[in-house]
This record gives structure tokens, sequence and C-alpha cells, in this order.
């Protein structure tokens, strides 16, 4: 059934796990999400990115997601818009009937320019407003994604910061924060602690405190009633890095934010916790690897039930990890 954002973090918070927000593009990746939260009795962010409307159109996208609620019936669903670069996206997305929806005022509409905050707040209070009367729960974002270790914002389809960022920018600052949430009444904020879009967050094994853990604890004490998020937090998985390049891939060597920091993140207040790439990964590396071994075959449905699979279990590891799971 579908929820709102607000009601799915509300109880996460209270029994104190994190939910994975996971990007869906097509029927595969719905379904492996769908199949996971029904073999761990898990409740479900699904989220559409520009690129995901873009690529399979918000009406399919939409439909799609009605579809996975129509043949999980008991399993809570929150329906999220990602990354809405101005207040009318925002609009058209609760007018389809999303539950919930990120407006990234933290970058302009072209997703790649740093705004101020009077900008970030005005736009983000406009879509608060208009989603609030329709009972659709709001995400903001304060400050600039960006690798502590490489100073990068990462991108994902135009959604990314230009140029490297200073410390400053990739750290949410608590003062803003809690201002922040007092000019717009955001359900949820998504805040910058280190991590970055994309596969290539790190370009070393990641050691000790990747994640400014302390500014997580800091920004949680100050909004106690707004639930924490964190985008970028693909692990990047070695295994399918390696299958992928074993199968005629080239990655280069990169390194995610590892599951148990991600943990670490969700004792002190993050809640949502975005990802999109480690299921792209294990999608290409299946369907590499498959094709690799059956050079015969061309039902798509051989292959493309490979990437099922492969996507359906890191679902199930992510909500073993985040305490999803028993929570539906
Ligand atoms: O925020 C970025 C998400 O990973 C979605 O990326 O727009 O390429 O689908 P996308
Ligand atoms: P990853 O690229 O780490 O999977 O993050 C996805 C994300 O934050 C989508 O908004
Ligand atoms: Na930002
Ligand atoms: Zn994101």
């Amino acid at each position: 059934a579908l929820i709102s954002l607000r009601q799915l973090l509300d109880h996460a918070a209270e029994h104190q796990y994190g939910v994975p927000a996971f990007n869906v593009n097509n029927l595969e990746q719905t379904r492996a999400i769908m199949e996971a939260a029904d073999a761990t009795d898990s409740p479900v962010i699904m989220q559409a990115s520009a690129g995901a409307r873009k690529y399979a159109g918000a009406p399919f996208l939409r439909a799609m997601m009605e579809a996975a609620m129509n043949e999980f019936p008991h399993i809570p669903v929150v329906v999220h818009q990602d990354h809405g670069t101005s207040p009318a996206v925002c609009q058209r997305s609760i007018q389809l009937g999303f539950s919930s929806v990120m407006m990234d005022g933290s970058l302009g509409e072209d997703g790649k320019t740093p705004t101020d905050y009077a900008y970030n707040a005005r736009v983000t209070r406009a879509v608060v407003d208009m989603a609030h009367a329709c009972g659709v729960s709001v995400e903001g974002e304060i400050g600039c994604l960006g690798s502590l270790e490489t100073g990068e914002a990462g991108e994902e389809d135009g959604i990314g910061a230009e140029g490297k960022l200073t410390l400053d920018q990739m750290l949410t600052d608590p003062e803003e924060a809690a201002q922040f949430v007092a000019d717009t009444g955001v359900d949820a904020l998504a805040i910058a602690c280190g991590t970055s879009h994309g596969a290539y967050k790190f370009t070393r094994p990641p050691t000790g405190d990747i994640l400014a853990i302390d500014r997580i604890k800091e920004i949680n004490r100050r909004i106690p009633n707004t639930h924490l998020v964190m985008h970028g937090s693909s692990a990047v998985p070695q295994d399918w890095l390696q299958i992928i390049n074993a199968n005629g891939g080239e990655i280069p060597e990169t390194y995610g934010v590892p599951v148990e920091q991600v943990v670490e993140g969700i004792k002190h207040g993050v809640r949502k916790v975005n990802i999109d790439t480690d299921l792209r990964l294990a999608a290409t590396g299946s369907i590499r690897r498959y094709l690799a071994e059956h050079p015969a075959e061309f039902d798509p449905r051989k292959y493309l039930g490979e990437s099922l699979k492969a996507m359906r279990d890191i679902c199930i590891a992510r909500y073993e990890a985040f305490g999803t799971a028993g929570q539906a």
C-alpha cells in the first residue's frame, strides 16, 4: 500500500532502523526490490530520478510502481521523486501520485551550480506548501555532496556540483540545517557528510571513518524531528567489479561506502539511504557473465532474469544490514 515518506520514517526513527531508497528505471529493478522486501518483510522506498523519467517515461514508471503495489499489497511503499531541480518538476510528480518528492535546491535548475541559502529555502518552502496540502512528503538538501578523499561531487546524469569542492561545502553546517528546517518545514533532509554520487567515490580502499559521523550526530541533535537522508550510499561491491571486468568490462579500481559505515550513520539518525550504483553494477555484471557463458542465448528474459536475481540479492542484504527487515 502507498504511504508517505513521513509515515515510514517516523516509524523508522521510533524503531531505530534505516530504509534503503532504491532507484528504479525498469521492470527488473522494480521486481527485484519488491521480491526482496517480500522475502524479508521490509517496507520499501522506490524512487524515480530525472534520468529514469526520461528513459522510461513518467507515466510508465508510475504505473509500474502501481503494479508493484497491486502485486504485493501487504508491503508499505513510498513512491518518491528523486532530485527535483525545480518546484515545477515536483508539482508534476505530485500530480502523478508520488507520495514524496525531493526538492534539491542546493543546486540550480541545471543540476550543477551550487545555489545560495535564500534560493534553496525559497524553492523548498514553495514545494512544502504545495506537497503538504496534498499529503505528500518533502525531502530537501543542504550542502554539496562530495567525496572527502577526492573533493569531487561525482555525477549521475546531470546531478552534481561542477569542479572541486571545499571541505566547508562538503559538510552540511548544523546551524544552517536547523535554520533550513525552521524556514521550510521539510520532512527529511539530505546532508553532505562525505559521500558522493556514482561508482567513483574513493580511489583507495576506505579505512576507518570515511564519513563525518560526528557531523551526522551534531546535525541529528539540532533537528531531531527531521529525518536525515544520505545520498551516494552505494558500497560499490568489489565482487561485482571483478565479474564485470572478467567478462569484458573495463571499470577502473574504485571504492564505495562500506555497509558498516552506513550502519554507523543509521545509529546516529540517518533514516533514508539512497542506493542506485550498486544495482547498476550487479545488473551489468550478471548480464555480462550470463552472455559470456551462454553465447548462443538470445532470449532477453534469460539475461534480464539474471539481473533481477543479482539485484534482489543486493536489496535483501541492505534490508538486513539496515534493520529494515521485519519492519513491514
Ligand atoms: O541521483 C542520482 C541517481 O543515481 C539517479 O541517476 O538520473 O542517472 O537515473 P540517473
Ligand atoms: P549511489 O550513486 O551511491 O548509488 O547514490 C544514489 C543516489 O544518491 C540517488 O539519489
Ligand atoms: Na547538494
Ligand atoms: Zn542523490
